[in-house]
């Protein structure tokens, strides 16, 4: 399978200056390139690269109706996403989206059709107090009460430790790895069909640590913030998850 790099602007950028960006993101053989943009400039990066797929940073987890302000499914498929984030660490801990919005939204997004990327992680004083799994085994959790097994087998898993968000400090591979291993454990535990999930790791992952962080055992791709934003830096990035 191919290994999946995802780039998310977060909220970041301008018409002038996706432009450049744009422009310079190509496809790369055996990768799966992503960009995941701010909703207004879905339109522009549609005009992207095809061998280039589009994402979105949240969705609602509502169909449509009187949600002002929110953001459907429907809409997402409109502007070509293929896949969206749903339960990353920003959107957990600054807008309170619970374990069990996420789950809502990861259904949403599956049953309308857009592969949800489901992030999970942990904070340096969960780490600390020794309590990865249970963290992650618990937003997990959630998610796969909603969408089952076979749902759950459909899914992208995005291990982001909060701690290496923006941070500079990336997990090491030795710690990404043991993490991505005991989420395919958890899976298995759990009779999910891991055999389709691609599990990415994201926190601070660079040119320089990407090809480590990929070669790892279990590491199915990135999802890359700051470093998306720079086209030499995402490029170099997603040429480390070529196969070799
Ligand atoms: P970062 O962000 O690469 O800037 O650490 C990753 C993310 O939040 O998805």
């Amino acid at each position: 399978m191919n290994k999946l790099v995802a780039g998310n602007w977060k909220m970041n950028g301008s018409l002038v200056s996706n432009r450049a960006l744009l422009a310079a993101i190509n496809p790369v053989a055996g990768v799966d390139v992503l960009v995941c943009v701010p909703f207004p400039y879905l339109a522009q990066a549609q005009e992207r690269h095809p061998g280039v797929a589009l994402g979105a940073q949240d969705v609602s987890e509502f169909r449509n109706g009187a949600y002002t302000g929110e953001v459907s499914v429907s809409m997402l498929r409109d502007f070509g996403c293929a896949y969206v984030l749903v339960g990353h660490s920003e959107r957990r801990a600054l807008f309170g989206e619970s374990d069990e919005t996420v789950g809502r939204k990861a259904v949403a997004a599956l049953e309308g059709g857009i592969e949800p990327i489901v992030c999970v992680g942990e904070t340096l004083a969960q780490r600390d107090a020794g309590l990865v799994v249970e963290v992650i085994g618990a937003q997990l959790e959630a998610v796969l009460g909603v969408l089952g097994r076979e749902g759950m087998s459909r899914i992208t898993i995005a291990y982001e430790p909060v701690w290496a968000i923006g941070t500079g400090r990336s997990a090491t591979a030795a710690q990404a790895g043991e993490v991505h291993r005991s989420i395919r454990d958890w899976l298995l535990g759990r009779h999910v069909d891991a055999g389709r999930i691609r599990i990415l790791y994201g926190g601070s992952m660079k040119p320089q640590n990407a090809p480590e962080l990929f070669a790892t055992e279990c590491v199915g791709g990135g999802l890359v913030g700051g470093a998306s934003l720079v086209a030499g830096d995402f490029s170099a990035i997603c040429r480390a998850a070529a196969p070799v």
